[in-house]
């Protein structure tokens, strides 16, 4: 692996997310081949009445749960959702003027941003690969958009880097680039890798390096045109002038190269998609397809109190304003995220609650500000992520609403560690977030207005961004051993299954939740067939 003996796989990862926020992470968890890439989707063999006669309650309207309850709806299975808010989406969250942001602290926020404007909170990218949730979007007619998840033209800002003055991501992807280059040029020249090449393959590795650096006729890399311009060309006798390369020791910083690797990322290659509009419009879509034609399968403000077994089943314990009630079902779909269901008195058995009481969940959390679009107007940037050094790291720039007049940017979005970022007061988050802003684009923080923050960590109904480890103290994201919690919850326990991101490999994603949900279809239906044969 090239690693230093005394450090572990895992060390190296955890140092590198520290260095870089949670997207380096992931990121060194891929290259080290730590996280599987996506599940294929099961495909459904269990014919259309299947389900008939068969009561299922289905436990929150998030996107496992309604695409369960849509599922399952069609195949005549009798199903019942409970979901704890007033809306359908669960994680799946898009927040617009005229919103309330409430935390388990009691604070509330009203979102004031102007009319069309929003930010999904939660989910904000869906990558091509992930089949399964865009399948639900084209089926259901949900207008899709291009989400511009990396954009040459976004700036990296490093105080190590030209004292801090923001550099554009196209200079430090290319220059890194022509200085690899000319060095592996000059290892060529100099008999370095003869063993490891013929002379032939010398001679074409040479020739592809003088295009691929660019490197000039001596093999150096002088600069080039991917880096952009100090002056670009125009007519007459405006040539361009090309940019000085930013020399090899600075882009060693590792704070500087990981933002470029960002688009590496199997998950956050191009092209990757939104829906026209935010996020829980797949949702909305998904609810109203269960609820159209009876209103009645999911029921809104029904808070789940107790989970129990019966001879015959499950009976579940909620309470829809303020009244007591509960619904008895053959099969329970769970897709509540298992911290919350600590507080839920339930009869699993003890590996199940030994995994529940043991878990962890992430804290990410995100900071948006309603803004005229500076950086379309006056910077020629649309859409993508900007990076910063210190501080909230990432500027992410919104994808929709392109050369409108305002736009809401996210600035700050990453897991909140107790040693710096938590523990600022809620004005002083604000302040740091705008100071990203001022770092990458000076004089221009001041623009940003309407800030709102949600702390997945104290969002009531979810209390945690999605699942970190499954009780063995193990990150869920390093996937070299098994993990016995997580294999655990892939079997039902007895009439319960659970479904979520954190019942797939494809975790943090709306696209696990969807097939975890297909999987727990596909058992039910197999258990039935075999209870009738
Ligand atoms: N799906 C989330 C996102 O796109 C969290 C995540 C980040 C998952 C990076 C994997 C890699 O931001």
């Amino acid at each position: 692996m090239g690693l230093p003996m005394r450090i572990s796989r895992r060390e190296f990862v955890m140092r590198v997310g520290q260095a870089g926020g949670f997207g380096a992470a992931f990121l060194a968890m891929q290259q080290l081949g730590l996280m599987p890439l996506a599940e294929a989707a099961p495909r459904l063999d269990t014919a259309p009445g299947a389900g008939s006669g068969v009561r299922v309650a289905i436990l929150g309207a998030g996107i496992a749960g309604l695409v369960a309850a849509y599922e399952m709806k069609a195949l005549g299975y009798e199903c019942t959702v409970l979901e704890a808010r007033t809306r359908p989406g669960g994680r799946s969250w898009t927040v617009r003027g005229g919103d309330s942001v409430q935390l388990i602290d009691g604070t509330t926020q009203t979102c004031a941003w102007s009319a069309g404007q929003y930010q999904n909170f939660g989910p904000a990218r869906l990558p091509s690969a992930h089949t399964t949730i865009l399948g639900y979007c084209r089926k259901l007619g949900v207008p899709m958009e291009v989400e511009i998840n990396t954009n040459r033209s976004t700036r990296l800002e490093n105080p190590a880097v030209g004292q801090g003055q923001p550099v554009e991501q196209r200079q430090v992807v290319n220059d890194a680039r022509g200085h690899v280059s000319e060095l592996l040029a000059k290892c060529i020249q100099k008999g370095a890798l003869d063993a490891e090449l013929t002379s032939q393959d010398r001679d074409r590795m040479l020739s592809f390096l003088r295009i691929y650096g660019p490197l000039d006729k001596v093999y150096q890399y002088t600069g080039s045109e991917r880096s952009g311009f100090t002056t670009l060309p125009g007519a007459g006798d405006q040539a361009g002038v090309l940019r000085k390369p930013i020399d090899m020791h600075t882009l060693l910083d590792e704070n500087f190269w990981w933002a470029i690797l960002f688009e590496e990322i199997f998950d956050m290659q191009a092209t990757m998609f939104q829906p026209v509009g935010g996020m829980d419009r797949i949702a909305y879509a998904l609810a109203e397809a269960v609820n159209g034609t009876d209103r009645r399968t999911i029921r809104y403000g029904a808070e789940v109190k107790e989970i129990r077994r019966t001879a015959g089943g499950v009976r579940v314990v909620y309470t829809e304003r303020g009244a007591e009630k509960s619904l008895e079902a053959d099969y329970c779909l769970c897709s509540l995220p298992l911290n919350l269901l600590r507080k839920i008195a339930n009869d699993f058995s003890q590996p199940y609650r030994t995994v529940i009481e043991q878990c962890t969940y992430g804290n990410a959390y995100k900071i948006a500000w309603e803004s005229r679009r500076f950086w379309e107007q006056d910077f020629n940037i649309y859409g993508g992520i900007e990076v910063v050094t210190t501080g909230p790291n990432v500027v992410w720039l919104p994808s929709g609403g392109l050369f409108g007049e305002r736009g809401v940017l996210v600035s700050g979005y990453g897991f909140e560690t107790e040693d710096s970022f938590a523990l600022l007061s809620l004005n002083n988050k604000f302040a740091a977030s705008r100071l990203t802003v001022e770092r990458l684009h000076p004089g221009y923080g001041k623009e940003l207005a309407n800030p709102v923050y949600v702390p997945w960590a104290h969002v009531p109904f979810n209390e945690g961004s999605w699942i970190a480890s499954y009780g063995s103290g193990q990150s869920a994201y390093i996937d070299d051993a098994v993990d016995p919690g997580y294999e655990l919850l892939l079997q039902p326990d007895g009439p319960i299954y659970f479904v979520g991101e954190h019942v797939s490999h494809v975790r943090a994603w709306q696209e696990g939740a969807a097939l975890s949900a297909l999987r727990a279809v596909q058992m039910i239906g197999a258990r039935e067939r075999a209870k009738r044969a």
